[in-house]
């Protein structure tokens, strides 16, 4: 099996990057880890790993579409085959998600489609849910809305708050990630048009 060269995108801590780089998946390279911002913690963990770090700032480019052709350009220098959105807080244009179209995957803190977008953990419990989780999907140009691959189920308590549900969330996505990605690292998932596939069958949700 040939291995698979990765890109992963961080903005902030990098626990998720740092469950894939610290599940030492057979098969899979992590090229190089690029944030839009300089002070995320997960780069210093890269850094002690010996991983190559890329920093682009956002706010240093007039727009988003100029921001993702440089961010594009900074990727692809690291010929990816799969790029992996860990934590990475940026809206993506349609340009960016179409030219890793089958190849860009996100994890959300949410059983989608429930509670896209941000504070998924304050609103699972504004709505009172019994079950909430994380799921990793395709990204596609719809906010959240990609072919969902896998999630991962918690129980929310009724003590609970936005941070012993995130903890309870973030266990289960620092197992959840690094599978997703050992299997696309062993040709098993696909996006075919908008629905994910794995060993050729329909992942359906
Ligand atoms: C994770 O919980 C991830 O699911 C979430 O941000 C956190 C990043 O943590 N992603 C999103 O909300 C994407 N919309 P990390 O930097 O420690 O991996």
């Amino acid at each position: 099996m040939s291995t698979l060269p990765i890109v992963v995108l961080i903005s902030g801590r990098g626990s998720n990057f740092k469950s894939i780089a610290e599940a030492k998946l057979p098969h899979v390279e992590i090229r190089a880890v690029v944030s839009n911002r300089a002070d995320a913690g997960g780069l210093e963990f890269a850094r002690s790993q010996g991983i190559t770090t890329a920093v682009l700032e956002h706010k240093n480019f007039a727009s988003r579409e100029a921001f993702d052709t440089a961010l594009m350009a900074a990727i692809d220098q690291y010929q990816p085959k799969l790029v992996v959105l860990a934590g990475f807080m940026r809206i993506l244009s349609p340009v960016f998600v179409q030219h890793y179209h089958g190849r860009l995957l996100n994890i959300h803190p949410s059983l989608l489609p429930a509670f896209k977008g941000l504070h998924s953990h304050e609103r699972a419990l504004e709505a009172k849910v019994k079950e909430h989780g994380a799921s990793v999907h395709f990204v596609t140009e719809e906010l959240d809305s990609g072919a969902v691959i896998a999630q991962a189920r918690v129980p929310v308590f009724e003590d609970d708050t936005p941070d012993s549900l995130a903890a309870r969330v973030l266990v289960q996505e620092h197992r959840l990630y690094p599978e997703v990605i050992s299997w696309f690292a062993q040709g098993r998932l696909q996006l075919q048009e908008t629905q994910a596939l794995l060993d050729g069958k329909p992942i359906m949700f």
